[in-house]
């Protein structure tokens, strides 16, 4: 498997304290890699450089081979590195089914506007009815954004990212918030898509990353603790120590 994003000697300070020091790791074409660390562990920041709205003060950024360091984030995600939105970059006065069909629109090339023609606003239409019934939500189309419960809303954030067809989704602790059930159901969206995506988990929740991923980096105090599949994460003495000890105890 070829690296599909490569960050090679990242660094981040603010001001005196640094917050990524040297972090260098590979996400693999067709895996899901999670990035897991105590709260402060530098796990935002790093993905804030990866989706471009953090500069870094060191090292460089590949994605799919080419360098990304000089792209805003629009045209990161045009290349397909797409985080999930988060409330913010939706329409909440807009219906649910309109917000993903947008979404879709995006992906195949006709941006926002509405005059594309019925056969593609019929082909989106579609699109985002197939994520709506794989997420339970079909009930909820046409409800507008705004109306919607906070896990319906995190539920929307994730259809909408998928509606992008991402090549690499990136997710900030998705399931923050959530009831079980609910992080149950948004997980298993995520691995149902995980064959044509590859994925960045974010997490501090280890038992998720330790069951959704196939790879973990474990950050701790701005550094790459390691790299390693979940079994040899969970280990890994350092990460007993920084990280794990509570679990182990
Ligand atoms: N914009 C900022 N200015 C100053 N300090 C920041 C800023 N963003 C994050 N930090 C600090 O950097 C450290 C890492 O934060 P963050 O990346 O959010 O950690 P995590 O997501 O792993 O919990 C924390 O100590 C945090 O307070
Ligand atoms: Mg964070």
């Amino acid at each position: 498997m070829t690296a599909l994003l490569q960050v090679e000697g990242v660094g981040k300070r603010f001001g005196e304290f640094a917050a990524i020091s040297d972090v260098t790791l590979d996400l693999r074409g067709g895996e899901t890699l999670g990035l897991i660390g105590p709260n402060g562990a530098g796990k935002t920041t790093l993905f804030n450089m990866i989706t471009g709205f953090l500069k870094p003060d060191a090292g460089s950024l590949r994605f799919d081979g080419a360098a990304i360091d000089r792209l805003a984030p629009a045209q990161r995600v045009a290349r397909g590195l797409v985080r999930s939105f988060q409330k913010p970059m939706l329409f909440p006065a807009l219906a649910l089914r309109e917000n993903i069909a947008m979404a879709a629109r995006q992906h195949a090339g006709r941006g926002l506007s509405w005059w594309g023609g019925a056969r593609a606003t019929r082909a989106a239409n579609d699109e985002a009815d197939r994520l709506l019934i794989e997420a339970g939500l079909q009930h909820r189309a046409e409800a507008r954004v705004a109306d919607l419960a906070y896990g319906e809303q995190r539920m929307a954030d994730l259809l909408i990212a998928l509606a992008l067809r991402p090549r690499l989704l990136l997710l900030d602790e998705p399931t923050a918030g959530l009831a079980p059930d609910e992080a149950r159901r948004l997980l298993a969206i995520i691995r149902r898509h995980d064959e044509g995506t590859s994925v960045m988990l974010i997490t501090h929740e280890v038992e998720i990353a330790f069951a959704a991923c196939d790879r973990i980096a474990v950050l701790n105090l701005g550094r790459l603790l390691c790299l390693d599949t979940p079994a040899a994460v969970q280990a890994h003495p350092a990460v007993r120590e920084a990280y794990l000890g509570a679990l182990a105890a």
